[in-house]
């Protein structure tokens, strides 16, 4: 019988671990659970007679193949896979996956969240400024940032994109005006929402002189990943430019020096809470669980993102 294991770090809510439990059970395959796992022997002992994982940001990479001789698929239980050393997998002949969109809508809520939170100056007493009216710039418009505009334009907010993957009457068709690049994004916008993924062309992409460009009292956020903010020039930037704010759901490395130097403009979560909801964990959990199933039924090799 296949074993499937799901290995998360940050645990799944437990309708979620359910509901895998179910689609896993009706297919007649086994299922192990290794959450809250906190060294890395674990992860490597618990791996050793699985064919199949289930994982969120866990870092895999090619000391887990190696310990992992059965194994024949992971599925990245969520977007974004940069922890997951597609290479060696490729390598070894190990399938990768993700499930695209499942957990989209839990990041771009967060996002409104976040900004209402950081409008009102952190609900500290103060006066702060309402969203409606403002300028939203999305970088990128895949799942997570077309979740956004369709939620900020309940704020009555201006919303605008840069994403030179998608073409511009996509963006149009729902309201969102294309701009030309992502200075352009940068200098005309009020709020400035981060959905790129982390990969050697976007690491530290967002960097000083771009964030420079930002407009008077304007609100950087990232909900994305940290490595694609160049932690240093933002600090610079918001240490010469005291009207900056950044609200990170991605605690930057740098996180004692930015609420020291930044304090009242700078906002991180304790820890990656974008998809951290009961519906997210169980759409993205079950989705990567039929994955699976019909990997393994039908060698259904939709969402594979190693060729
Ligand atoms: C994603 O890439 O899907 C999100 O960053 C969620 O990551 P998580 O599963 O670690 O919460």
């Amino acid at each position: 019988m296949k074993k499937i294991l799901v290995a998360t770090e940050k645990p799944f809510a437990a309708i979620a671990v359910n509901g895998i439990k179910e689609v896993v059970g009706l297919a007649g395959l086994e299922l192990a659970l290794l959450e809250k796992y906190t060294s890395r022997e674990q992860l490597l002992q618990a791996v050793a007679d699985c064919d199949a994982m289930i994982i969120r940001s866990d870092q895999i990479d090619d000391e887990v193949f190696a310990a992992a001789s059965n194994l024949k698929i992971v599925v990245r239980a969520g977007a974004g896979y940069d922890n997951v050393d597609l290479e060696a997998a490729t390598r070894r002949g190990i399938v990768v996956m993700n499930t695209p969109g499942q957990n989209a809508n839990a990041v771009a809520e967060l996002v409104l969240g976040l900004l209402v939170f950081g409008y009102r100056n952190f609900y500290d007493g103060s006066s702060g400024k309402e969203l409606q009216g403002k300028k939203l710039g999305l970088l990128a418009f895949g799942n997570v940032g077309r979740n956004v505009a369709r939620i900020a334009r309940g704020f009555g907010m201006e919303i605008c994109a840069y994403d030179p993957f998608c073409p511009s009457d996509v963006m149009e068709a729902v309201g969102v005006q294309p701009v030309s690049g992502q200075e352009d994004l940068f200098a005309t916008c009020d709020i400035v929402s981060l959905h790129i993924p982390a990969t050697p062309e976007t690491v530290k992409s967002i960097h000083y002189d771009l964030i420079m460009k930002m407009k008077p009292g304007a609100v950087l956020i990232n909900t994305a990943r940290k490595e694609v903010v160049d932690e240093e020039g933002l600090l610079r930037a918001m240490n010469e430019r005291h009207d900056l704010k950044y609200l990170t759901d991605v605690k930057p490395a740098t996180h004692n020096a930015f609420t020291e130097q930044c304090t009242g403009r700078y906002f991180a979560t304790p820890k990656k809470m974008g998809a951290q909801t009961l519906e997210a964990n169980t759409n993205a959990g079950i989705a990567a669980a039929r994955q699976i199933v019909a990997f393994f039924q039908d060698g259904c090799t939709r969402f594979q993102v190693n060729k």
